[in-house]
């Protein structure tokens, strides 16, 4: 962690201790806590964008400053925050999420940590395991072993792994309800048939973790591969003081999702659905109309206007060549707009791609755009 004391505005304060934050999720909680949002009685779904810091050894896919995009469901229990549908939900959006930016070759590992009742059962055993055995592993390990001996599972040296493969599992010593969670978070993967690979010591680095925890990674992303993570924390609000309140979430490590991409040779999307060339400054107004029409257009299999169509507007000073040149540049198809056009209804599209030149109605031409898009928002570099 990045911590250091700040000095003192005025003589009369103390030093301040800063903090950068190395994840949200804590934060999200202390939020959950201070603004009350236990009292609505509903289920929370939040969400946060933004830099993380941590002080880490820095390779490729690992960095000080990194970005994260997360989300966390989090409700008092009778909100529906504590079923196994949540975790199956999420995970379920994620692996539609990967799928629907053409990610391929993922993996989703799949853990159960157990309640925090299960975690001293099994850290009990783990350490006797560990305790004849000790001497025998890696320096790492020999301190994780006295200072937090989950984190021996994580352990990556070539020459540990035979004898962590011995170490007794989590899931040998989860309770009844653990198991039965667990086992309802999979059987609701498997009806909507997400794959997912059952993983006993994905133990995840963070210590407020309680039943379900997850990763996708992906191969292309080398020693760092997950490129995303997160699990349940059923007792993290009571830990700071609020009420009880379940929750579950996840974050996306926006480096390595793009770094995913360019080796997937994805990108995102950089051209526009179309440009709208107005012919002359009179058109102006109608074109600016025309721009609002097609970006709020709700588009076949979207739910929010934010999947609509993505619309650069030209300007009506523009001769029509410098607008195609422009619009060549920029989006996927130009659509003209003259006086003739606005006043028949019937515009001219070119599509960039084909070459080809069409007369539309203004009531077909969102469908007319969207038509030929490889997926919703995503270009093929
Ligand atoms: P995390 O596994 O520590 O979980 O981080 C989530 C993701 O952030 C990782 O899978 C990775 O993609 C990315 N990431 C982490 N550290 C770095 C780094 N040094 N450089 C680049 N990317 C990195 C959490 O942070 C939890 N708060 C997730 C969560 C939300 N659990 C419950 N709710």
């Amino acid at each position: 962690m990045y911590t250091w004391e700040d000095r003192a505005r005025a003589q009369s304060e103390k030093n301040q201790s800063l903090t950068l934050r190395p994840e949200n999720t804590a934060g999200v909680v202390r939020a959950y806590i201070e603004h009350q949002l236990g009292e609505t009685g509903q289920l929370h779904k939040l969400f946060y964008i933004g830099p993380q810091f941590r002080r880490e050894r820095p390779q490729k896919g690992r960095y000080r400053q990194f970005f994260q995009i997360g989300a966390e469901v989090i409700g008092p229990p009778h909100s529906g925050s504590e079923s196994p549908l949540r975790d199956a939900e999420i995970l379920e959006m994620l692996a539609s999420l990967l799928d629907s930016l053409g990610i391929t070759g993922w993996t989703l590992r799949l853990n159960s940590v157990g309640s925090a009742a299960d975690r001293p059962v099994y850290l009990a055993r783990l350490r006797d395991a560990l305790a004849p055995v000790v001497g025998q592993l890696c320096a790492d390990c020999q301190r994780r072993a006295v200072t937090n001996p989950l984190r021996v599972l994580d352990c990556k040296v070539p020459g540990d792994q035979p004898l962590i493969e011995t170490l007794p599992r989590i899931a040998d010593s989860l309770d009844e309800s653990s198991r039965a969670h667990f086992n309802a978070v999979c059987a609701a993967l498997d009806a909507a048939a997400v794959p997912y690979t059952l993983d006993h010591r994905l133990v995840r680095g963070l210590d407020y973790y309680t039943r379900t925890t997850f990763e996708f990674t992906h191969g292309g992303l080398g020693a760092q591969n997950a490129l995303l993570g997160g699990g349940r924390y059923d007792g993290l609000s009571e830990s700071l003081g609020g009420p009880r309140a379940p929750g579950i979430g996840f974050a996306i490590g926006q480096d390595r999702l793009i770094l995913t991409l360019e080796a997937q040779q994805k990108s995102l999307p950089t051209r526009a659905d179309a440009f709208i060339a107005p012919i002359g400054d009179a058109q102006n107004p109608a074109a600016l109309a025309l721009a609002r029409e097609l970006r709020r257009a709700l588009l076949p299999g979207a739910d929010t206007v934010d999947n609509g169509l993505r619309i650069e507007l030209g300007d009506g000073s523009f001769r029509v060549r410098k607008s195609m040149e422009i619009a060549d540049k920029l989006a996927r198809h130009i659509v003209l707009l003259g006086e003739d056009e606005l006043q028949s209804g019937i515009l001219t599209v070119k599509n960039f791609s084909t070459g080809q030149q069409t007369k539309i109605s203004r009531d077909a031409l969102a469908a007319h755009l969207l038509a030929g898009r490889a997926r919703p928002n995503i270009k093929e570099g």
